[in-house]
């Protein structure tokens, strides 16, 4: 009998660029490693290597080398003392979309072996609406949507959860307000959006937590130190900390439905 699946996959998406999605899915893996879980950190960004900078790494690895004859162990960064790696893949992504079947399946196996022995997956995708960002956003069971208070980022926002629900059966987001000036403006900001899915789309979509504006966010990324090692009872720390707590509950409460659902549905 095959084991069932204990790992909830969360990916974090945003239809604007700069809104804080590499930040907030790092410093949400710190934060959910601090209160004893286990998890994977996926970069499956296409364009920059974000995550490597934001950590003041440069991996001889990514997830390329899964191709060859690299096992998932030797490509992934601890990041942590256990429980806790970093699989770098930003320069692989975009020639994985062509990727024949075979290959793929070789990847995902391998992958999923590599997964399936940690609590979470969060995956920090690019911004937008490209083919291979929609991919990677159907493919986890959730999903977290970025988004600030600027009119820009909740148009931006309304557009990549109307490609998902409308072309590919998503139908489950969990939205984060960042940088947010106060909790008012957060709740403002995400109201509109919710209007707007619920009018159009006929869409509830969830406020999972609010990220406040802070300096030391922008402060620990100049020092290549997550913000939740760097000033870790900063505002942004708190929020994040919140938010991870509420995520830990929703794993506990989906727990019969992850042990249904494959990790990432299929690769791209
Ligand atoms: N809560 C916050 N308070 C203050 N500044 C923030 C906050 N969150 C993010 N920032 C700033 O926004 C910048 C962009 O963040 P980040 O790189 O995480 O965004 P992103 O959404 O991943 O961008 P991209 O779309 O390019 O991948 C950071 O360098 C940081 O300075
Ligand atoms: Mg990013």
């Amino acid at each position: 009998m095959t084991e069932a699946n204990k790992t909830l996959s969360i990916a974090v998406a945003s239809g604007k660029g700069g809104v804080g999605k590499t930040n907030l899915a790092l410093n949400l893996g710190f934060a959910l490693h601090e209160l004893g879980q286990t998890l994977v950190l996926l970069d499956a960004d296409l364009g920059l290597a974000n995550l490597d900078v934001l950590l003041g790494l440069s991996p001889e690895k990514n997830l390329q080398d899964l191709l060859g004859d690299a096992t998932a162990e030797n490509v992934v960064v601890p990041l942590a003392k256990e429980g806790f790696v970093f699989l770098p893949s930003a320069s692989g992504v975009a020639e994985l979309v062509e990727l024949d079947e075979d290959v793929r399946a070789l990847l995902l196996g391998k992958l999923e072996a590599l997964f399936r022995q940690y609590d979470f997956l969060l995956l920090d995708l690019g911004a937008g609406i490209s083919p291979t960002v929609l991919s990677f956003a159907a493919m986890p069971q959730e999903r977290i949507v970025v988004i600030t208070p600027e009119p820009t980022s909740l148009t931006d926002s309304y557009a990549l959860i109307k490609v998902l629900c409308t072309q590919h059966q998503v139908r489950n987001f969990q939205i984060i307000v960042n940088m947010a000036e106060s909790d008012k403006e957060a709740k403002s900001a995400f109201n509109r959006l919710a209007q707007a899915c619920e009018r159009f789309l006929t869409l509830p979509i969830s406020l999972l937590g609010v990220v406040h504006r802070d300096p030391m966010v922008t402060e620990s990324v100049r020092h290549q130190v997550p913000f939740m090692k760097f000033a870790p009872t900063c505002q942004a720390a708190q929020d994040i900390r919140e938010i991870a707590k509420k995520i830990i509950e929703r794993r506990i409460k989906l727990r019969d439905l992850i042990s249904r659902t494959p990790i990432l549905k299929s690769l791209i």
